[in-house]
């Protein structure tokens, strides 16, 4: 049998480091650490293997369809298939940035959204069963939601949601940021939060395509890592990444046959909904 292999997208620094460092120790298998830069994977990979651990590592841009590509015909060629897959990688503009808010809308969804949605979309296929993937998301989807329009609110919550509907709101958020018109037309003042309501969304629906599938077990969540000091956090928060990686890897290491957490197909029934709200968002 072929051997197991977990994947780290943006796994050159931050989280993704952290993530990777874990899963180097309790994981068994081999463990990917992914990035767009080759130097920076190289480097992240030397300084783990000053710990004694022994991490692979594999271009990856999450931006870029060709290497997403690549990453999943190399997998399929060498390990004929993926065990465990953390999409971690994202971008944040800083609060005080210069870059119009039309850009960040554009450049924040284009990544931590759509990218995301791509590297599921194309790895998806060669999960092997039991399979666990975990999709980094934050509080701020919580936060973001709560601040859209009732109208915008329940189309995102709409128990029977699609992924196309959940890719048109984004894109109409998109729209609407680069005409000024977002808050008029509903949507939350935030590029981070709304790309991350995106990520949370997909990954019920996500979990609830897989259900039907042939193959058995394999179970998607999402997690907030907390507040952790990273480059992104401008390292101010209070979560070292080493505990900003504990919750993605506790879900990626979940045993076999697992039922909870487990982002479930919506059932419509409100308390239920707002249950897999909690499960999704730690
Ligand atoms: N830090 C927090 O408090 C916090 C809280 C909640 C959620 N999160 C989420 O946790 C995840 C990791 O964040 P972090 O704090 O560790 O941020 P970070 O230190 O800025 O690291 C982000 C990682 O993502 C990579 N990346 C960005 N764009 C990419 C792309 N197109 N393709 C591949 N990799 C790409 C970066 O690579 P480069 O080095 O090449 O730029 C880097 O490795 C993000 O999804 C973030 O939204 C963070």
């Amino acid at each position: 049998m072929a051997r197991r292999v977990a994947i780290v997208t943006g796994a050159n620094k931050g989280i993704g480091y952290g993530i990777v460092q874990a899963l180097c120790k309790q994981f068994d298998g081999d463990v990917f650490l992914t990035g767009r830069s080759k130097e920076r994977c190289e480097a992240a990979a030397t300084e783990l293997q000053k710990e004694g651990l022994s991490p692979k590592y594999h271009h990856l841009d999450i931006d870029d369809k060709d290497t997403i590509i690549k990453l999943r015909d190399f997998m399929k060629e060498k390990y004929d298939g993926i065990d465990v897959l953390v999409n971690n990688a994202g971008l944040a503009y800083k609060r005080e940035s210069t870059v119009p808010f039309s850009e960040q809308a554009k450049m924040t969804c284009a990544t931590n959204f759509f990218g995301t949605l791509t590297v599921c979309n194309t790895l998806f296929p060669i999960l092997r069963p039991h399979a666990r993937v975990v999709n980094i998301s934050s509080t701020n989807s919580q936060w973001a939601i709560e601040k859209c329009s009732d109208e915008v609110r329940s189309q995102f919550l709409q128990p029977d949601i699609t992924i196309d509907k959940v890719k048109g709101l984004i894109q109409q958020f998109i729209d609407a940021a680069q005409v000024g018109q977002h808050q008029e037309q509903g949507f939350a003042n935030t590029a981070y939060g709304m790309s991350h309501i995106g990520i949370t969304v997909m990954t019920f629906i996500q979990q609830r395509q897989m259900n039907n599938d042939t193959r058995d077990d394999i179970i998607i969540n999402a997690c907030c890592p907390g507040f952790v000091q990273t480059d992104m956090s401008s390292h101010k928060g209070p979560k070292t990444i080493q505990e900003g990686a504990v919750t993605p890897v506790y879900l990626v290491l979940l045993p076999a046959g697992t039922t909870s957490p487990k982002a479930q197909s919506n059932t419509g029934d409100e308390v239920e909904r707002k249950r897999m709200k909690k499960t999704l968002i730690y």
